[in-house]
Order: C-alpha cells, then sequence, then structure tokens
C-alpha cells in the first residue's frame, strides 16, 4: 500500500502547487487478481481504509463486470462493487465499469453506485451520450465490424 499512498500524496502535493483551476485526483483501481500471491479483496477494503484519510475526488473501480462476484472466492455470492460501496461508504464518488452497454444497463447500474462508465462501448460508439440524451437510441452501435474499427481507428486488439 505504500507504493500507491505515495504517489496519491505527492500528486496532490502537485496539484496544490501548480494547478490553476480545480484539477480531479482519482485512484483507479482492479480490487482482485486471479494469481496467488496477489491483490485479493481484503487487501482492496484495507486500502479504501486508507483511501479515505487521502484526498482523493473518487475511486475508480475496474472490473470486466459491474456486477460481477468474487474472482478468488468462487463460493460467495457478493456482488464485489456492493462491498466496496459499503466500506467507501459515502467518503468520495464510486464509478464501477464492465460489460455496460445499453442505456437500461446504466441506468440500472447508476441506481446502485454513483457513477458507470463506458469502456469498450463508448469506443464503439464515441456518440452514445449524445444519442441517449437525443432520445436516438436505436441507432446506438453494440458491436463493430473489422471495417468499423478501421474507420473507427481502433486496433483490433482493443476489441
Ligand atoms: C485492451 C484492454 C486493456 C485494459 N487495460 C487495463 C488497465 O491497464 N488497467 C485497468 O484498470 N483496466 C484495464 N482494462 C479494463 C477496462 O478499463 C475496463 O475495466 C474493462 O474494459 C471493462 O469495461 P467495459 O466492459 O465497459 O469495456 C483494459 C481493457 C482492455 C480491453
Amino acid at each position: 500500500m505504500r507504493f500507491p499512498l505515495a504517489v496519491i500524496e505527492e500528486a496532490t502535493q502537485v496539484i496544490k502547487q501548480y494547478a490553476e483551476k480545480p484539477f480531479l485526483l482519482g485512484y483507479r483501481i482492479s480490487p482482485e487478481e486471479i494469481e496467488k500471491p496477489g491483490i485479493t479483496l481484503e487487501d482492496t477494503l484495507e486500502f479504501i481504509d486508507r483511501l479515505k484519510e487521502t484526498k482523493i475526488d473518487y475511486l475508480h473501480v475496474s472490473q470486466g463486470d459491474v456486477w460481477r462476484t468474487s474472482l478468488r472466492d468462487q463460493n460467495s455470492s457478493q456482488i464485489v462493487n456492493e462491498v466496496i460501496r459499503d466500506r467507501v461508504a459515502g467518503a468520495f464518488p464510486l464509478i464501477v465499469v464492465g460489460s455496460v452497454k445499453t442505456p437500461q444497463e446504466a441506468e440500472k447500474a447508476c441506481k446502485s453506485f454513483d457513477i458507470v462508465a463506458l469502456g469498450h462501448e463508448s469506443l464503439w460508439e464515441p456518440k452514445w451520450v449524445q444519442k441517449v440524451e437525443n432520445g436516438d437510441e436505436s441507432a446506438i452501435r453494440y458491436s463493430v465490424s473489422k471495417e468499423d474499427l478501421i474507420d473507427l481507428g481502433i486496433q483490433p486488439s482493443y476489441v
């Protein structure tokens, strides 16, 4: 934990010294690693306690699915993001990401978490927000062809 906490401390000082406008500082974390040894959910929860002592503006949890259960503990039925949300307990906004594509999926996740991010979907459909705002949801692209990738300037490894 010492390394990320030292990075946060340094970034906080640099923002204080140089930022001329409000400058958000967030932390992005993969809450569990499948490898052993690797980061466990317990490690992450302990780290969150330490993050509460810092001045971060948000925590962004990176997972393949917003609603996934533990990678390491296959017997657990707890949703990792809900466990994290309860531990954060409003200390800073929680951003979640993972397999959210449709406006309905985003809305459902927004009911449980502060902010929902789109990864793949925002690359495939850069105008996702505008299309939802304009009620043009039927024009949202949910998959990409090889030709689309070239048009969008996306490397195939990102699909
Ligand atoms: C090619 C690729 C590289 C990624 N690299 C990282 C990374 O370095 N760090 C990280 O936290 N997440 C990484 N992710 C995970 C994404 O940030 C995101 O959590 C994931 O794609 C799930 O969101 P999505 O289903 O909306 O795309 C990566 C995903 C992809 C496809």
